[in-house]
């Protein structure tokens, strides 16, 4: 049985099926969708706020003719009455095919895994992981550029101790030859050691160099929620602000990219420049996430 837990357990050849895949069911999905999960049910259980990942999963599941059960908010849950999530899934795996989880609690989609009956898919554990996210964002960059077989320069910018979509797109993208990383952000919530790795390049500042030379930037939103301290979140929150006059020193065919939802670290006014990806990046999370399906559910 396939879970799919951390962007650590894949390697390059089923990165390059999954982006086919992805590619194939962005076709069927042109066409009105498929029929190929008629019977089956996909799972939601999303204990932390979430619209991209549970609907993309949900609308994913329909169009492949599937159908949703959903469980959204924590306090109508027996979590709230004291349920493990060990029980939870046992349970809610006997009523579906696939669960797609998200919790607050780093490791939880593996332990769910461990007491699954049916594929785990992990929406977001807390500040570890996402890597549907992750191959989301792969397809991002896959659809526009040869990836592989070109270099690029990749840079990450703003919340990298807890943004987790950058750990998880980090670790996948060390599975390709020819891409240099740089890692920006303020020392309090810089990228953690585990995800560095020799030839990295760290700065604290976003320079005009950088932006002119990346052909990716990856902004995360400084993640609130996770801060210990309300007043380093409010002393943090605006480090970079990408704004047009930012954005017009990328390069023309550069992209930047962002897991959304944005706060304050794009402005509106960049949506309507040619570097601006962050809302194909979003579609991309349904033909992404029918390969997922289609994978875990071994139809391919
Ligand atoms: C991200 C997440 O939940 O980690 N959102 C998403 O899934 N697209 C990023 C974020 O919340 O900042």
């Amino acid at each position: 049985m396939l879970h799919i837990l951390s962007a650590s357990q894949f390697n390059q050849k089923e990165l390059y099926e999954i982006l086919n895949l992805a590619h194939e069911m962005e076709i069927i999905l042109n066409k009105g969708g498929s029929e190929m999960a008629r019977g089956k049910i996909l799972a939601t259980l999303f204990y932390e706020p979430s619209t991209r990942t549970r609907l993309s999963f949900e609308s994913a599941m329909i169009r492949l003719g599937g159908k949703i059960i959903s469980e959204t908010d924590v306090n109508f849950s027996s979590i709230t009455k004291g349920e493990v999530l060990q029980d939870t899934i046992r349970i809610v795996s006997g009523y579906s095919d696939i669960v797609a989880i998200r919790s607050k609690t780093v490791g939880d989609a593996q332990l769910a895994s461990q007491y699954s009956s049916v594929p785990i898919l992990n929406g977001g554990d807390g500040a570890g992981e996402h890597p549907t996210q992750a191959l989301l964002d792969l397809y991002t960059i896959f659809k526009q550029f040869k990836l592989g077989k070109e270099t690029l320069e990749v840079s990450f910018v703003g919340d990298l101790k807890y943004g987790r979509t950058v750990h998880s797109l980090v670790t996948i993208l060390r599975n390709f030859e020819g891409i240099k990383i740089n890692f920006i952000a303020p020392t309090e919530i810089a990228i953690p050691e585990k995800y560095v790795q020799q030839g990295d390049k760290i700065f604290t500042d976003l320079s005009d160099e950088i932006l002119k030379k990346s052909d990716v930037i990856y902004d995360t939103r400084i993640q609130k929620e996770r801060f210990e301290e309300f007043s380093d979140y409010e002393r943090l929150k605006e480090a970079f602000v990408f704004d047009p006059e930012k954005v017009n020193k990328m390069k023309d065919r550069a992209i930047l990219m962002h897991p959304l939802p944005r706060v304050n670290e794009i402005l509106q006014t960049v949506d309507v420049l040619p570097q601006a990806k962050y809302f194909e990046q979003a579609q991309n999370g349904v033909p992404t996430r029918m390969a997922l399906i289609a994978k875990v559910l071994d139809f391919f």
